[in-house]
């Protein structure tokens, strides 16, 4: 499919990668609907794109509120094409850690968190964006997933949340591709957003020491990646690393 003119729905779009892809498919003619839970940086990106990037506020993981964002998308435009399932959070923890001989320990809030947002916020805005593609026979999910979803220190919840969002992945590439719909992921190391790029330098330099291209990864090259996936349509059921050859 040919990015200009297909309706793109990306979630977490008011900063670092949804708001590239946001920027960046706009550019290219799409129709972009940007969802996030931060308003002003949605009137920001809509501003910062001369008006073209529509928005809807929307909480990922709160069903009743998907449901109606979903259904004002299709009803302004009609139909939705590609659904980028961005939007996550991190609440880093060890699962048990000894400090002065007490036992500190990764909350249950901190846990749940992260599965809801990261995990049932994809499942919830895949299914409602399938029932407006399944019509039409025309439509690709993208998730993001982590290159933590192999399992990394200090992130129980995260790295559940992604190994589950990448199962589901593969699962709807097999459920949905008789309706034409394709699913495919994006598993990023580190990147240089903003977030990234504030870590402490110390500690920025040994992450960037693990990389064997020993550098960062650049926002357009996740963005041109999502671009790839909508625009060959063999791609599906599978998750393409994008972290400079990064093991965890
Ligand atoms: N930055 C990296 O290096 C990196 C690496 C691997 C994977 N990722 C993944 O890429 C995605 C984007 O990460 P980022 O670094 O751009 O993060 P970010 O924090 O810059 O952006 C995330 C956006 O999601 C929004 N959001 C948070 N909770 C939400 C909710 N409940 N409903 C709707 N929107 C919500 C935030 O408001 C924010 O605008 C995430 O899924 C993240 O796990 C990022």
């Amino acid at each position: 499919m040919e990015i200009k003119n297909l309706c793109c729905a990306i979630t977490g779009a008011g900063s670092g990668l949804g708001k590239q892809m946001a920027l960046d498919f706009a550019g290219l003619g799409a129709k972009v609907y940007a969802i996030d839970i931060n308003e002003d940086n949605l009137k920001k990106l809509q501003d910062q794109s001369d008006g073209k990037i529509k928005y809807h506020i929307g909480n990922v993981c709160d069903e009743e509120n998907i449901k109606n964002v979903f259904e004002n998308i299709a009803k302004e435009n009609g139909s939705l094409d590609v659904l980028i399932n961005n939007a996550g959070i991190t609440k880093d923890g060890l699962l048990i850690k000894v400090k002065d001989d007490k036992i500190e320990t990764m909350s249950l809030d901190s846990f749940q968190r992260v599965i809801d947002v990261n995990l049932t916020g994809v499942f919830l805005c895949s299914r409602e964006a399938a029932k407006i593609m399944q019509p039409k026979k025309q439509g690709v999910i993208i998730n993001i997933s982590s290159v933590s979803r192999a399992g990394n220190m200090g992130q129980t919840n995260y790295s559940a949340a992604k190994a589950g969002v990448d199962a589901m992945t593969v699962t709807w590439s097999k459920e949905l591709a008789r309706y034409n719909i394709r699913c495919a992921a994006i598993a990023p190391g580190y990147i240089a957003t903003e977030m990234v790029k504030a870590i402490n330098p110390a500690i920025l330099e040994k992450i960037v020491s693990k990389v064997p291209l020993r550098r960062l990864g650049e926002m357009s090259e996740i963005s041109r990646t999502a671009q790839f996936i909508i625009e060959n349509d063999f791609v599906n059921g599978k998750i393409l690393e994008i972290d400079g050859g990064l093991r965890i």
